[in-house]
């Protein structure tokens, strides 16, 4: 990863880590992931060539306000998220605006303007029609999946079907315990990565 990247990265993890959600109070079913943890997952994933910048598409099923896709928009092709809830994806336009100032401000770079983000069920095929619409990829063509924890048995079971076979689904919030899921093979060797993120590789 080049310097500026890093930087403007490690400037983005902090804006949104001063405002993860859900850790306490009411809205833990969409707790945030802490993005500096998931920076040095990142760094990990791109030495693994997991993730290869500017080649991998990628996708978040339950993105809330986006902020894992502005994190991924400056190292993959695409950064696609899908958000049930419609008050939660609202509050990604106010975020990102107060983030490019805030980049802006300490002369780091924006993100790309590679993210998509759609409103609906992630498991429902018509979001899916809609994606494909938008940035001409099916799930088939996605190189990496990210959930944190909710839904992670219905989502897996979805690209279990759906997936290619070597995509890579990456779910955060484990710890020790990891599951199984049918059709996918625990990367064993890397998880649980920082200790909180397990990845699957598509059989
Ligand atoms: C724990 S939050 C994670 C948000 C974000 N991915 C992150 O890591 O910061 C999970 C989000 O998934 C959403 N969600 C739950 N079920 C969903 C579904 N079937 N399709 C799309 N989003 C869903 C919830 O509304 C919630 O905002």
């Amino acid at each position: 990863m080049d310097e500026l990247t890093r930087n403007s990265l490690i400037k983005l993890t902090e804006f949104f880590d001063a405002r993860q959600v859900g850790d306490v109070g009411p809205l833990g079913f969409r707790r945030s992931t802490n993005l500096t943890t998931l920076l040095a997952c990142a760094e990990r994933l791109m030495a693994e060539s997991i993730i290869v910048p500017g080649r991998s598409a990628f996708l978040d099923l339950g993105c809330a306000d986006g902020r894992v896709n502005l994190f991924f928009s400056y190292l993959t092709r695409v950064s696609v998220g899908v958000e049930l809830d419609e008050w939660t994806l609202d509050e990604y336009d106010p975020l990102r605006g107060e983030l490019l100032e805030t980049l802006k401000v300490s002369e780091m770079a924006p993100p790309n303007e590679n993210v998509y983000l759609f409103q609906g069920d992630a498991t429902d095929e018509a979001v899916h029609g809609k994606i494909i619409h938008e940035t001409g990829l099916g799930l088939a063509d996605f190189d990496l999946f990210y959930t944190y924890l909710i839904m992670h048995e219905e989502f897996a079971h979805m690209l279990a079907e759906k997936a290619k076979k070597g995509a890579i689904y990456m779910v955060y919030g484990l710890h020790k315990i990891m599951p199984r899921y049918p059709g996918f093979r625990l990367m064993k060797e890397l998880s649980p990565m920082e200790g909180v993120l397990a990845l699957y590789e598509k059989e």
